[in-house]
């Protein structure tokens, strides 16, 4: 296992998939508290993946409890109709799936024309080269590390070498990009993910189901990541 390349900030992102759905703001004030970067809010339409979520007024709702960013990861069908939505609602970042639009480079051009940072996705089938192009828009590429839809899924290995892809590109380009990781991120797993060269990192369970709580887990996270062993 290569050495985590020190440039980039290792962030720690929980999912709000696994949180108490009736008193989300009290769940995400107590995750701020644990030490968490950001919030990631898991959009799912039922269609893009089969499991259904929250919608932008429960983001918009949910804004005050909180000072830190909040990142929609956009699992739907129909992203150019919803990324405004969630823009509006307070996200500071809204990352589209590769797959879920036919005019990548024009979605995300109207985040950007919106004020808000993008982001870019692919899920474990598909090649990275299909963001190549669409890189200088982007803040963040994100590199599923299982089928979206759930939580509580097991990591897959064979994802890292899109992100070692991915750094490649960046460290090439000199460019300041997050590589983000999304998908059975925990202590046992996340090392490789940072030494592959992502410093991005969401956990549901492994945040949430956590023996001892969320802020041991945060912190095991992040110390795992920078140590990238
Ligand atoms: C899956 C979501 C992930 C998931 C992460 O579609 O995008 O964010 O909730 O959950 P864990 O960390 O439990 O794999
Ligand atoms: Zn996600």
């Amino acid at each position: 296992m290569g050495e985590r390349d020190m440039g980039s900030q290792v962030e720690i992102c929980p999912s709000i998939l696994p949180a108490d759905f009736s008193r989300l703001g009290e769940e995400l004030k107590m995750l701020e508290a644990a030490g968490a970067d950001r919030i990631h809010w898991d959009v799912m339409d039922g269609n893009f993946v089969p499991n259904l979520t929250i919608g932008p007024d429960v983001v918009t709702s949910c804004r005050k409890s909180v000072e830190i960013p909040f990142e929609a990861h956009l699992m739907v069908e129909d992203p150019d109709l919803l990324a405004p939505m969630y823009i509006e609602a307070g996200c500071d970042l809204i990352m589209l799936h590769v797959e879920s639009t036919k005019h990548l480079d024009r979605s995300l051009n109207r985040i950007l024309e919106l004020g808000a940072k993008a982001g870019v996705t692919l899920n474990p089938a598909t090649p990275v080269d299909n963001i190549k192009h669409v890189l200088h828009l982007v803040d963040q590429v994100l590199i599923m590390s299982v089928n979206p839809g759930f939580g509580g899924q097991k990591y897959l290995p064979s994802q890292e070498t899109k992100i070692e892809k991915v750094k490649s590109w960046i460290l090439e380009q000199g460019s300041e990009i997050d590589i983000e990781v999304d998908g059975g991120i925990s202590a046992s797993t996340i090392a490789q993910a940072t030494c592959a060269g992502a410093n991005v990192f969401v956990a549901g369970s492994a945040i949430f189901s956590h023996s001892d709580g969320p802020q041991t887990a945060i912190a095991e996270l992040r110390e795992t990541a920078v140590s990238g062993k």
